[in-house]
């Protein structure tokens, strides 16, 4: 089965933005130690390839949310399911998505966490969807915006599957209806 409608961001491409923002990163973050905080499962794959060429040193953290409610609408309500590890007193942290869409998940996040006192709090996201957006949340480092479609790979899955594809793509209809 051919699982891929359209490429929409080819592995090369990944790759070569991620070493760029990687040297973003290691230039605006000199002198510090950096806590890259996963947001589990859909960071993965990024925070791997991120932190492979940031050259300041680097810790990680994860964390699981779900959104409470009706799943086919994003409630923007977050319910944290698996909880971090260390404090995050004085730490800089830097959280690392794959997919920022409407944004409502990382904007209640994001009040969560400062709530926790780190020294600086900023967002790093592969891929933004702006046409979906319903609060202004400020991203500090963006790999690509993508057409608002459903899309899967390098994180995305579709029923959990497919995030290790190298590549972000939209889905074929063989692929999404199947049973
Ligand atoms: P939102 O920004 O609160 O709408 O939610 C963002 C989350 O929705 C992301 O972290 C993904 O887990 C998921 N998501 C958004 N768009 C897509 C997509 O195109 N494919 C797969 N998952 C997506
Ligand atoms: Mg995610």
């Amino acid at each position: 089965m051919d699982i891929v409608e359209r490429i929409i961001v080819s592995e090369e491409a990944i790759q070569e933005r991620v070493q760029e923002l990687a040297a973003d990163i290691s230039r605006d973050y000199a002198g510090k130690t950096i806590t890259l905080l996963c947001v589990l499962k859909g960071g993965l794959m990024f925070l791997c390839d991120l932190a492979k060429h940031i050259t300041q040193p680097v810790e990680y953290d994860f964390m699981s949310v779900s959104s409470y409610g009706d799943a086919t609408e994003t409630s923007g309500i977050v319910r944290i399911t698996k909880d971090l590890e260390e404090s995050l007193e004085g730490k800089h942290v830097l959280i690392v998505e794959d997919i920022i869409d409407t944004g409502l998940t990382l904007n209640y996040l994001v009040k969560i966490l400062q709530s926790r006192n780190p020294a600086s709090l900023r967002i790093c996201t592969l891929l933004t969807k702006p046409a979906n957006r319903r609060v202004e949340i400020p991203i500090d480092y963006v790999g690509f915006e993508v057409p608002n479609e459903f899309l899967v790979g390098y994180g995305l899955d579709y029923k959990q599957l497919y995030r290790n594809v190298p590549y972000v793509f939209v889905p074929s209809k063989e692929l999404l209806e199947r049973a």
